[in-house]
């Protein structure tokens, strides 16, 4: 059977960390890119890896006619210009079989509502890319604990939290482009996987009601005068003027409609982790039972001493985000499989293949969004957002949070 052909939009950090999980995905080629920057290298790499010959397309359009699916690997404040030439394409008689979006689905719920609604004009399946709910480890954990679920009752809390030590480009940096701070960036996850971690086993990802959100956030190291300028400096984001949160943390309350169960998940997640690196934690608890995962609990370590730190090229080679390049350093030697993307590839290209949605769908990355935007409603204003209340979901519906709009010195506490 002929490889199913995928084209990407945008050829910057994930798409290339995609790139690295397709050597792994039987079946699929990666046929073309379209991006302003980064396209020749990434097919390049496309080559070097031997997963596909990879064409670089001038324009949305003309990828769009010569693949089976598009995955949208480009920043946030591109998304509705791209979903609508992809939609325009497809309207023009591209022969798409379906469309992926990386997280996060809108900047705001009234753009995430704009790329759902787009996808649903093509009639075409979607995949909402949200890597953590195709981790194996969380996957077999789920698995493992299906046991004791059935004779104990479901996990009652679940804790997530994604940290590092800041993005790699300034649009992440900057809440006007990017939609928010760290909340926005990564707190996108971390509900997400609460909301999976408490889902029973066999129940479509979306069957806990959510039904109150929490959140508190700060603005509590790139903020101080030295960081703030580092920050200028390199990625011309000044936070004095536009400055967004760099730590968030939450509750979001569910309910079981079956059994009226109420359960809760807790996210954390900052840009100011000055540990090993990228760290991704979640645990859940159960009565009787519990799970615990964490990606900086490798069994792979290594040495580098004072003498041979010179030495080091890349130290990102062994752990995204990796802050430094001497002592005892922790390696992932396979991030694209540890962190989901592998298995989120599979996942998409399956059912593309079979004519249907992803695990995830755009219509469940909309929901996140809501979640993500409650958050950041309820830290505005300092109260619980009632998703119960028609008036809350309505003021969701146009909401615009202060940092997203570049006023985040409103809220955030910028020392002088
Ligand atoms: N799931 C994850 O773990 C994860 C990790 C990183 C990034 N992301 C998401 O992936 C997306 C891209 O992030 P990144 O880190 O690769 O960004 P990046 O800045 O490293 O790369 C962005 C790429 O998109 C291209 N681009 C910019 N505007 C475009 C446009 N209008 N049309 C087509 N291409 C365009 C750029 O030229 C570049 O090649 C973001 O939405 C981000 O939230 C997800």
């Amino acid at each position: 059977m002929a490889h199913f052909k995928l084209g990407f939009i945008g050829a910057g950090f994930i798409a290339r960390f995609q790139a690295q999980a397709l050597t792994m995905v039987r079946g699929a080629d990666l046929a073309g890119v379209c991006a302003p920057r980064g396209a020749e290298e990434l097919s390049a790499l496309s080559r070097e890896l031997g997963i596909g010959e990879c064409t670089v397309y001038p324009d949305i359009a003309s990828l769009c006619h010569a693949v089976d699916a598009v995955l949208i690997f480009a920043p946030n404040f591109a998304r509705v210009e791209i979903m609508q030439a992809i939609a325009n394409a497809v309207a023009a008689g591209a022969p798409l079989k379906g469309i992926v979006c990386e997280k996060p689905l809108g900047r705001t719920v009234a753009e995430a509502k704009q790329l759902l609604e787009l996808a649903a004009s093509t009639g075409l399946p979607t995949a909402y890319f949200e890597n953590q709910l195709h981790m194996k480890g969380m996957n077999a954990q789920k698995r493992q604990l299906a046991p004791q679920e059935k004779a104990m009752g479901p996990l009652t809390l679940a804790r997530s939290a994604e940290e590092h030590a800041g993005p790699h480009e300034g649009w992440f940096w900057d809440p006007t482009r990017q939609g928010g701070g760290v909340l926005s960036d990564m707190g996108c996850h971390s509900i997400a996987i609460g909301w999976y971690v408490l889902t029973p086993s066999g129940k479509p990802v979306d069957f806990l009601e959510p039904v109150a959100v929490t959140a508190d956030m700060a603005l509590l190291k790139w903020g101080q005068p030295a960081y703030r300028k580092r920050l200028l400096d390199t990625m011309g984001v000044d936070y004095a003027k536009t400055p967004a949160e760099d730590f968030a943390t939450g509750m979001v309350t569910f309910r079981n409609p079956e059994t009226g169960q109420i359960v809760k998940a807790q996210f954390t997640n900052s840009w100011m982790f000055d540990k090993q690196g990228l760290r991704l934690y979640m645990d859940g608890l159960g009565p009787g039972y519990a799970f615990e995962l964490n990606t900086l609990q490798t069994p792979l370590q290594v040495f580098i001493g004072d003498e041979a730190a010179e030495a080091a090229a890349d130290v990102e080679s062994a752990l995204e985000k990796s802050t430094a390049s001497r002592g005892l350093l922790v390696v992932e030697p396979n991030e694209a499989d540890l962190y989901g993307y592998v298995d989120e590839l599979e996942d998409a290209v399956r059912c593309f293949t079979e004519g249907r949605d992803g695990k995830l769908s755009f219509a469940y990355g909309y929901q996140v969004t809501r979640l993500c935007q409650a958050a950041y409603l309820s830290a505005e204003r300092g109260r619980v957002v009632d998703l119960t209340n028609p008036a809350a979901n309505a003021e969701l519906d146009g909401y615009v949070s202060l940092i997203a709009q570049g006023r985040g010195g409103e809220v955030l506490h910028v020392p002088g």
